[in-house]
């Protein structure tokens, strides 16, 4: 049985369960969830109620998800004088699936990002990031319509593991002895010096889950991204890598792109998926140019952070780009965004990434018809016009509506 420190279990809900890899997922699960900072607060309630209405318009009142308030960041650090306690993950572990808002992490000196602590802690290992285009949001490309994008963020690994050392620091120091005196590599001893670790083992599982998506949504090409033409042994090997799990492991159903030429004169034979690889910096270019040539990319940590921003730009920006962090089993569904302190406050951040989230998190609990009833609903309420100003300064003659009056048009909408 779990133990929390300071949260109580709610009276009513069930837990969702694993059995032989597979979640049974009952009809009022017991979900945590994390307001997080900034706008967080505004927009995950919105999610949450939204979720609820979706659910009670899909299902009739058979269904209903108990929310169980847990902790990150600001409100954490007044609860639990920590801005990540033990009972959030706790509570994550045991209840599996959770939602969680955006939690601020400064720059500079302070502490380490909640976002990668909790990553790790829970083993979650892959971002994964849907960017596809809702018809009526105003977007900077001419044919938004052909991105329909899956990226898949190795999240645990790369510069992002939080390895790092400032300028002048005893380890820095030691660093640099080591990497003269063994090595015979000189780094300036004014340098902050960060290790970028790429293994076999993160490569693998990222892959892994990336084509065993595909297989179960029907996606036809994955593309590896990665900058091994210059960092051989770990962006390079994480191409290498992620192409032997093809090989090896799904021979039967992927191809390359040179087999594909050679082998099927460039058309792709049913059942089959195609692997191929692009540099970064190309791949930058390619999903402003080309995006619909692409459909699953599969990158490093920190590359795939970068490409996800970039690419939630062409479909409307940070406010429509929702994801999961997702270990073997549990998933933390959250927005792209941060925390917006520009915003924040002032009920006009753009709720719908945080509502997209849900949805995704409804379709994990195989509550489809409920996640298919909210993305209608919201698409109706983009689609007339009422957006939030994020939306509306991109819309000739639009005056932009407040987070809490689209909301209630949304839920509306749903009803
Ligand atoms: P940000 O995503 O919070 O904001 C970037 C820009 O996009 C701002 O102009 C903001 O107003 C706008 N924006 C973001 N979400 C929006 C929404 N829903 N509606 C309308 N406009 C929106 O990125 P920033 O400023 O770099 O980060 C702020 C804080 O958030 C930092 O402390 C950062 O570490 C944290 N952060 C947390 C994340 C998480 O918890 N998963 C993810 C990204 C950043």
């Amino acid at each position: 049985m779990v133990e929390f420190d300071k949260l109580e279990l709610p009276k009513e809900g069930t837990r969702i369960k694993l059995e032989n890899g597979k979640l049974l997922v009952p009809d009022d699960p017991i979900i945590p969830f994390i307001e997080g900072d900034g706008i967080g607060r505004e927009v995950i309630n919105i999610a949450r109620r939204v979720s609820d209405a979706g659910v009670k318009k899909a299902y009739g009142g058979t269904h209903q998800i108990t929310w169980l308030e847990t902790y990150a960041g600001g409100k954490a650090k007044e609860i639990y004088d920590k801005i990540l306690p033990d009972d959030t993950i706790s509570a994550i572990d045991h209840f599996i699936v959770g939602l969680k808002g955006p939690v601020r992490t400064p720059v500079g000196g302070g502490y380490r990002s909640v976002n990668v602590q909790l990553r790790q802690s829970l083993d979650l290992y892959a971002n994964i990031r849907p960017i596809f285009h809702i018809e009526g949001v105003p977007t900077p490309i001419l044919h938004p319509e052909t991105v329909d994008l899956v990226i898949f963020r190795e999240n645990t690994e790369d510069l992002y593991g939080g390895l790092e050392w400032p300028a002048e620091s005893e380890p820095a120091k030691q660093i640099s002895d080591f990497l003269y005196q063994q090595l015979k590599v000189e780094t300036r001893v004014d340098a902050g010096l960060g290790l970028k670790v790429i293994s076999q083992y993160g490569t693998k599982r990222i892959m892994r889950k990336a084509i065993q998506y595909a297989l179960t949504h029907d996606r036809k090409r994955i593309t590896l991204v990665h900058k091994g033409n210059i960092m051989k042994f770990t962006e390079g090997a994480f191409r290498e890598w992620g192409y032997e799990v093809a090989k090896e492991e799904f021979g039967d159903i992927t191809i390359t792109e040179k087999e594909l030429e050679e082998k099927y004169n460039g058309t792709l034979p049913a059942g089959k998926i195609i692997v191929n690889d692009r540099i970064t910096d190309a791949m930058f270019q390619e999903i402003l140019l080309r995006p619909g040539d692409y459909d699953i990319l599969v990158a490093p940590n920190l590359t795939g952070d970068y490409m996800s921003d970039a690419a939630a730009a062409l479909i409307g920006g940070l406010g429509v780009a929702p994801g999961v962090n997702m270990g073997d089993h549990i998933a933390v569904f959250e927005a792209i965004h941060g925390t917006a302190p520009d915003i924040a406050g002032k009920n006009i951040a753009n709720p719908s990434s945080a509502i997209l989230s849900g949805i995704l998190m409804l379709e994990y609990l195989g509550w489809q018809e409920a996640a298919n009833v909210v993305f209608r609903a919201m698409r109706k309420t983009i689609q007339s016009g009422q957006v939030t100003a994020d939306l509306a300064r991109l819309l000739k003659g639009v005056s932009p509506i407040s987070t809490t009056e689209f909301a209630e048009l949304l839920i509306k909408n749903i009803s």
